[in-house]
């Protein structure tokens, strides 16, 4: 990139997803594991927790991940469903922050992605109770051990406990680095009835 990179906002989208959309082609140019983010949940009481995650799909509707609905993250969503996601694209100088209301992904939906999987992923999916107490390494292999015997070379399908997240955005920001901490920020909210309004904020 010549010079420095700046963000104007007579150059940003006049839609969140199609800001999205071309700043996640550029970092996928750049880096090895763009989809990479950090989902952000709420314990009832109000305490936050964090973890990265894979974004698996985006499009007008939000952004899609997959996970196990009983773990961590899955109970807090079940009993607050709004979460956060953060991409840091490095390389770039960029961040991007999603703020929106979540909801299970269709089950069709959640059984056509687990159908793509490697049948390891498909095996560890089913042998986890991701976030569970896990006595030693050694009952995960006999975990994976035993379903693997019991269904022999079958195809598997979707345990009803995993599936996928849809992230339905209500706040996007796009934050560009610049020289002397003069960062670009630019906060995209849902305003009723489906536009947005952008307004800059100081870094
Ligand atoms: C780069 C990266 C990608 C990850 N992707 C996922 C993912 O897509 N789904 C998932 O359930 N866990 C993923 N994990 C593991 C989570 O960070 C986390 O350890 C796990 O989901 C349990 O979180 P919880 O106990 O807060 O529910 C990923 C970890 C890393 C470092």
């Amino acid at each position: 990139m010549e010079g420095e990179a700046e963000l104007r906002r007579a150059d940003l989208a006049s839609e969140p997803l199609e800001q999205f959309r071309s700043w996640f082609a550029e970092a996928r140019a750049v880096l090895e594991v763009p989809e990479a983010m950090a989902l952000a949940t709420a314990a009832p009481g109000g305490a936050p927790s964090a973890r990265m995650v894979l974004l698996k799909g985006f499009d007008e509707r939000g952004l899609v991940f997959f996970s196990h609905y009983t773990s961590r993250k899955g109970r807090e969503l079940d009993a607050n469903p709004q979460a956060a996601l953060l991409f840091h694209w490095s390389p770039l100088g960029r961040q991007v922050r999603v703020e929106g209301e979540v909801e299970r992904l269709a089950e069709e939906e959640s059984d056509t992605y687990f159908a793509t999987r490697p049948r390891d992923a498909q095996l560890g999916a089913l042998a986890s109770r991701q976030s569970d107490p896990l006595g030693s390494r050694s009952e995960l292999y006999e975990r994976m051990a035993e379903l693997e015997a019991g269904v022999g070379g079958g195809s598997l399908s979707r345990p009803p406990t995993w599936g996928g997240y849809l992230v339905v955005p209500v706040a996007w920001e796009f934050w560009q680095h610049r020289d002397a901490r003069l960062h670009d920020r630019f906060r995209y909210e849902r305003e009723r009835p489906g536009g947005w309004r952008i307004e800059r904020l100081f870094p």
